[in-house]
């Protein structure tokens, strides 16, 4: 599973690739986990608020919920197994690219307690399907690809439904532990991680969607990367010093942004007698100084980046700072090597409802030093969305193709909402420029 032909030593919790049994557990591990965690999002609020539309933006949490069976059904019942429709006349209520999230309380949405009993059912009938089917022979099902595709599918959709919760207005209905805070020596600001080549994507990691392949090689010049998120101390000092009001800081389309909307701070963010407050899943808190920033759009991440000198890290230099290895050369699955995510390497899964501090998960730092790479915040890079050379789009071309272009911006490690399998090292996540309510924040580079 690592693009190296060398063996590699991270091999104790890998899931074994040749193995299909292992794979098939893994599937089905990370199906359930997956649906406990949509259990959780749609049933800690009633059917009104399942029902209805907490912002423009997204979809009412109970489209997401029948799109989740929906999906399934199309995946691993129709195409996998063979099966007849279950409720054709809803294929295209839940068809994501025909009808925009706007629209979406208009339709003839099935009801929650439908819902509820066509996403469990299908579910039934899929893990039937994982059981008996061959994970040996069709590209679709080759290391049980398609299961974990459509695990990775609901839990995407799970975070997409974390930020229904956080736009939501009322009083708090979710609840989690403190993330952990950062111990030892304080870390140096930034690191070099010196030039060279790299292999970036990679070819071999069994559930790695088609927009992370194939494994390349690319020249990448020597640079200073952070060790750890832009927080929003540091950020706050961006605003303080004008940062908002300054036109030089901005790309032409980020001060028509700041214009238009009269930004000033990041989304959920308000001041009152001189302290700043956000707004986080219900509760009114002081924002934590030492905590990455959140909600920022891509404009505003390169414009602070800007203001302090430096710039945002293209997607190479973000990949090879969280995989690349210089002592064997090779590039590792995660920051940490090729295990599989513990709590102890990275804040992911919705375990905590907050980033970590900077400076936290030090045993999930990688060979470049930098930290929190995985998990936490999104974190917003230079890049465009673009396909690597040699791409193929697999299973079916919506799935990354038609939004390659510059319109789009690549958002690279997941954060504590992104559950471990659908976030590795070659991940990526793009969005627009615009897009504030996600999970997104960000780190920023320096030409050596
Ligand atoms: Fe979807």
């Amino acid at each position: 599973m690592t693009d190296s032909p060398a063996p590699s030593p991270y091999g104790r919790h890998r899931t074994d690739v040749q193995d299909p049994e292992a794979l098939r557990e893994r599937a089905l591990a990370a199906l359930l986990t997956a649906r406990e965690r949509t259990g959780l999002l749609t049933d800690s609020v009633d059917d009104h608020e399942l029902t209805a539309q907490h912002s423009p933006l997204m979809s009412p949490l109970v489209w997401d919920l029948a799109h989740i069976g929906n999906q399934e059904e199309l995946w691993l019942l129709r195409g996998v197994a063979g099966r007849e429709a279950m409720r054709p006349e809803i294929d295209g209520l839940y068809d994501a690219f025909e009808h925009p999230r706007a629209t979406r309380p208009s339709l003839p949405l099935l009801a929650p307690a439908e819902a509820r009993s066509y996403a469990a059912e299908v579910r039934g009938r899929a893990l039937d399907v994982l059981e008996s089917t061959p994970l040996g022979d069709r590209p679709l099902v080759r290391s049980g690809f398609v299961f974990g595709m459509i695990a990775q599918h609901e839990q995407q959709h799970d975070e997409t439904m974390l930020i229904t919760h956080q736009l939501r207005s009322g009083p708090a209905v979710l609840t989690a532990p403190e993330p952990p805070r950062a111990t030892g020596a304080a870390l140096p600001t930034e690191v070099l991680v010196p030039g060279g080549p790299f292999t970036m994507g990679t070819s071999t990691e069994p559930w790695a969607l088609d927009n992370e392949r194939p494994a390349h090689r690319r020249e990448v010049p020597g640079f200073f990367v952070d060790t750890a998120p832009v927080t929003c101390g540091a950020y706050r000092a961006f605003i303080e010093d004008g940062g908002y009001d300054e036109r030089r800081w901005w790309t032409g389309e980020g001060w028509a942004m700041v214009r238009e909307h009269g930004l000033s701070a990041p989304l959920f963010w308000h001041r009152d007698a001189g302290q700043w407050l956000r707004r986080r899943f219900g509760v009114t808190e002081p924002v934590p100084a030492d905590e990455p920033v959140l909600h920022v759009s891509w404009y505003e991440a390169d414009a602070y980046a800007r203001w302090a000198g430096r710039r945002l890290p293209t997607e190479a230099e973000w990949e090879k700072a969280a995989r690349h290895d210089p002592g064997s050369g090779r590039s590792r699955r995660y920051p940490w090597g090729d295990e599989d995510p513990t709590p102890e390497h990275a804040n992911l899964g919705q375990r905590h409802l907050r980033p970590a501090p900077a400076g936290a998960y030090a045993a999930g730092r990688a060979p470049s030093g930098a930290g929190q790479l995985i998990g936490d915040v999104w974190e917003w890079t230079s890049s465009d969305f673009l396909p690597y050379p040699g791409f193929a789009p697999f299973p079916y071309r919506e799935y990354s193709e038609v939004f390659f272009g510059p319109e789009h911006k690549v958002l690279r490690g997941g954060s504590f909402a992104v559950d471990a399998v659908a976030c590795r090292g070659t991940f990526r996540n793009w969005d627009l420029p615009v897009r504030r309510q996600i999970f997104s924040g960000f780190r920023t580079a320096r030409d050596a």
